[in-house]
């Protein structure tokens, strides 16, 4: 595993569900939403089916298992029911996150460390089953070396603290902050794990996340599906794609 040129670009559809359930109506449609990110250069696609189904359903799940050609990334809480889910569809990828009801979104990365044992078990029918698996963590490096040793796949590496601090305009903590995610990737990446970056990144945090060259995917939604309201969707993928790409390249 080698980080490629190409850094790879998610399109989290979670919201598309948001406003139609909004509304208790049939639309918009998240798989017609995600053809749509696919078409506009989308490397995948991420949908979070949590416990609550506040957003994302289970039909939401079962059509695009059946209806993308990227790869779809199954994001849940490590629960027996989501492990039934995962093994019933096989999507490319099941991203695992710590899940809370009263939270508005994933406000903190999984405590791999203090759940090593229970981990290695969900994830064993996962991993013969095919599926990459993917620990949704902080950059800590107890977390980032508890998910190589449970045989995690991937660690998506939780950008929305960084992302909080940019947007308060905190600028000293959210460099501190950009140094511990930038040691993480590089740990990440000695011990063979694949790393992936999401939450909260928006057009103006996106640059020194996409520049770190461990870096292999950005899984990124509120934003894009915000920006949608303005640019169009399409366009909104396609603006984000070509600022990863520059500061790729820089
Ligand atoms: N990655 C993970 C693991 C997430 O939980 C989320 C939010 O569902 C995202 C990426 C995308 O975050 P955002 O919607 O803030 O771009």
């Amino acid at each position: 595993m080698k980080p490629s040129g190409r850094l790879r670009l998610g399109v989290n559809i979670d919201h598309v569900a948001t406003v139609r359930n909004a509304r208790g109506t049939a639309y918009p449609d998240p798989l017609r939403a995600a053809l749509l990110a696919e078409a506009a250069g989308a490397d995948g696609i991420t949908a979070h089916l949590r416990e609550d189904r506040r957003h994302i359903r289970d039909e939401d799940i079962a059509a695009l298992a059946a209806g993308l050609s990227v790869p779809l990334n199954f994001e849940c809480a490590a629960t027996v029911e989501m492990q039934a889910i995962g093994l019933r569809h096989r999507p490319h990828a099941m991203c695992l996150v710590p899940e809370k009801r009263e939270e508005r979104t994933t406000e903190g990365g999984l405590d791999v460390a203090a759940d090593e044992a229970r981990l290695r078990d969900f994830i064993t029918p996962l991993r013969e089953a095919g599926i990459r698996v993917s620990m949704f963590i902080g950059h800590d490096p107890k977390q980032i070396e508890a998910s190589a040793r449970i045989g995690a796949a991937v660690v998506e590496l939780h950008t929305g603290y960084y992302c909080d601090l940019h947007h308060e305009g905190r600028y000293a903590e959210r460099d501190a902050e950009l140094d511990g995610l930038r040691r993480g990737a590089k740990l990440a990446y000695s011990l063979g794990l694949e790393v992936h970056a999401g939450h909260g990144l928006t057009y103006e945090t996106v640059g020194p996340i996409a520049a770190m060259p461990e870096m292999m995917e950005l899984n990124i939604g509120h934003f894009l599906i915000a920006e949608a309201i303005f640019l169009g969707l399409g366009p909104a993928i396609e603006e984000m794609r070509r600022r990863m790409d520059e500061a790729r390249r820089a």
